[in-house]
């Protein structure tokens, strides 16, 4: 086992959260007798969303994080946005089992953890089976307790025990088509100290990027030396446009319009939990981890349908101080195109009334690209719109 990273170990200018970059991942001989030990456990069939999860504890995504969480982090998480030890952290990362599953292992005991595949991912030390409160988790975490928002339903849908304590990464997840664009943390901060990048900041999405999004992170290139385009490629509702043809439209994007020495695009492998305002600390945290310096919150960040208020995931930093978040927070109004200033903007810098600014929302979007409509130039980059336009199509 390589351990955890010390310190001094890796590049960039910026701590991971909690002061190590963690990595769990065995390699070499240590792996394989790992596996060979592994292939006589009792295994649990874990689903793609554990193994993302995983996969981002093992190489340091989720640092501090070692394991999937024990009920005093648990607690602590949900109720106060804390681990045990205090340090911030929003979203509990947590292994759900059935009550017959859980019956099968003894507290002490190591597990295989198992894809549907087969593939044995990784272990876990059993140090507790506990039950937890599904309701306070999804009024905490997620706001509200109504099915129909999609992370609540996942909460209602999971098994009633969770099963904790640390793990190795045996093997990560199969990352294609996307390989040539996956990055571990300690690749990020070295790929960044390579470019001589001392700011960088990260970018969450789940979108194609329309004009806004172009926009905010240009702003923001204005005062920092890179990008880094992380796009969540992870589960997510099935409405959402399809990972491989968002990623076809982030590369036209930067081909035609990015400075190309100045933004890296890599895949952030997460699931999408659409828990708004308790997200965005995630993410901003996870960023960190792989070497940002900022990172972006707009508008109704990693919200669903009208679950959050428009800013609620720039507010909620406020119940921290800038040292606890270690990532400095870009905050970013509504931005939109004004058609009588002739430019992106915000009511910060845009004098004009409502009806001179181009909104679509994101159903009308896909209800337009879906019927082979390029959305108004405004909106979208037209090669952008293309791109999608010929996603949908092939997907439909
Ligand atoms: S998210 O679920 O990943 O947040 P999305 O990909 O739409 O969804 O957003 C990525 C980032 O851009 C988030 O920080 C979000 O707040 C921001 N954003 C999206 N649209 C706008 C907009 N029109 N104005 C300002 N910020 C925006």
């Amino acid at each position: 086992m390589k351990g955890v990273t010390v310190l001094e170990n890796y590049f960039s200018s910026i701590e991971p959260h909690g002061g190590v970059l963690v990595n769990l991942e065995l390699d070499g001989k240590a792996r394989e007798d790992k596996l060979a030990v592994a292939r006589h456990m009792k295994s649990l069939t874990i689903s793609a969303w554990s193994i993302s999860d995983l996969e981002l504890i093992g190489i340091g995504g989720f640092s501090p994080l070692i394991g999937f969480m024990g009920q005093e982090d648990y607690l602590r998480v949900v109720n106060e946005m804390r681990l045990a030890n205090g340090l911030v952290w929003s979203i509990p990362i947590t292994l759900p089992v059935t009550k017959e599953e859980a019956d099968l292992f003894e507290i002490g005991e190591e597990i295989a953890l198992k894809g549907e595949d087969g593939i044995i991912y990784g272990t876990l030390k059993l140090e507790e089976k506990y039950t937890y409160d599904k309701e306070l988790e999804a009024k905490m975490v997620y706001g509200t307790t109504d099915e129909a928002h999609p992370g609540v339903k996942k909460v209602y849908e999971k098994g009633e025990v969770y099963l904790a304590g640390p793990i190795t990464l045996l093997n990560r997840p199969n990352h294609a088509p996307f390989e040539e664009f996956y990055k571990d943390p300690s690749e990020t901060r070295a790929m960044f100290a390579e470019l001589g990048w001392k700011t960088v900041v990260g970018f969450q999405t789940r979108n194609p990027v329309h004009r806004a999004h172009e926009y905010i992170q240009k702003c923001a290139l204005e005062i920092v030396d890179g990008l880094l385009l992380n796009p969540l490629v992870g589960e997510t509702k099935s409405d959402d446009i399809p990972a491989h043809i968002r990623m076809e439209s982030y590369q036209v994007l930067i081909d035609n319009y990015y400075p190309k020495d100045r933004v890296r695009l890599v895949i952030y492998p997460a699931a999408m939990r659409y828990a708004g305002p308790r997200e965005a600390i995630l993410h901003a945290l996870v960023r960190k981890n792989y070497g940002c310096t900022h990172f972006i919150v707009g508008r109704d960040h990693a919200g669903v349908g009208n679950y959050y208020g428009t800013y609620d995931a720039q507010k909620i930093f406020d119940n921290f101080t800038k040292e606890e978040i270690g990532i400095e927070i870009l905050k970013f109004e509504h931005s939109f195109y004004c058609t009588k200033c002739g430019n992106m903007g915000t009511t910060k810098t845009c004098p004009h009334d409502k009806k001179y600014h181009v909104h679509l929302s994101g159903t009308k979007v896909r209800e337009m690209l879906r019927n082979g409509i390029k959305p108004p130039a405004e909106f979208s980059r037209p090669e952008v719109a293309e791109v999608l336009i010929r996603g949908m199509r092939e997907t439909n």
